[in-house]
């Protein structure tokens, strides 16, 4: 069965758009968890960005309370967001590139280039009981590097695939995509995917083998505005279905 992670910063980049700098304000990110976890989502994923811009530290912290299903920081491969992380012990960390100018996170993150310092966090990670999945876009050599650096999971970059879906010329991006689950299969890799999937690309997602994970924020947060959370989650889920039958 394929599992649903949903990304919940959306909210709080709603919530920081009137109460930026306040210690609290709607909408309200613990009922959104609560309403989450009761639609069947499988983890909450979260990214503390190095501006704050979205998740705060309070918010982590809040979330590693309350949150009973699987908790994963999506985080930049700094020593702060190390540190934060080992002290949170999140279930898994997902290490994504960071660009101060992006509106959200734009390409992978390129593992070969930074093997050494990718390998000493999943260590670090691995010591403290925390699993690593490293973001990365469907690319053999990136793929390789994740093996080299001891990771668990990958995750792989749907976004290419996903802004091509909506032209119709998304063959070529969708085969990237499938070469690059097999390949991190016969790696031994565990392997999850997002980035711009929503309620239309979904079924094609279903030609993908080996995916345990799906990581979806932006499409069901705009849902939920008309339907309701527990509806948006649900309706996601009911696409998810039939994985691999
Ligand atoms: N996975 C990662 C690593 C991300 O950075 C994001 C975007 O925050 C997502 C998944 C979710 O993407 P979207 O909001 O487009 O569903």
């Amino acid at each position: 069965m394929l599992k649903l992670g949903v990304n919940i910063d959306h909210i709080t980049t709603l919530r920081e758009a009137r109460y930026r700098g306040l210690p609290n304000g709607e909408p309200d990110l613990q009922a959104a968890v609560r309403i989450c976890e009761k639609a069947g989502a499988y983890g909450i994923t979260a990214h503390l960005r190095e501006d704050r811009r979205h998740i705060q530290d309070r918010d982590l912290k809040m979330l590693r309370e309350v949150v009973s299903i699987r908790l994963n920081m999506e985080m930049a491969n700094t020593e702060e967001m190390i540190r934060i992380a080992l002290g949170l012990k999140p279930e898994i960390v997902c290490i994504v590139p960071e660009n101060r100018e992006e509106v959200t996170t734009e390409g992978g993150l390129n593992v070969v280039g930074q093997l050494s310092s990718i390998r000493e966090t999943v260590n670090q990670m691995k010591e403290a009981g925390i699993e690593t999945s490293l973001f990365i876009d469907p690319d053999p050599d990136q793929i390789q590097a994740c093996a080299d650096s001891g990771a668990e999971f990958i995750e792989l970059h749907t976004g290419a695939f996903c802004e091509r879906f909506k032209t119709g010329d998304f063959e070529g991006e969708f085969i990237r995509l499938q070469k690059a689950a097999i390949a991190a299969h016969e790696q031994g890799i565990l392997v999850n995917a997002g980035h711009g999937l929503d309620y239309d690309n979904l079924k094609q997602i279903h030609e993908v083998p080996h995916l345990i994970e799906l990581n979806i924020g932006h499409s069901i947060i705009c849902r939920s505005i008309f339907t309701g959370l527990e509806k948006a989650v649900k309706e996601m889920l009911v696409l998810m279905q039939g994985y691999g039958d």
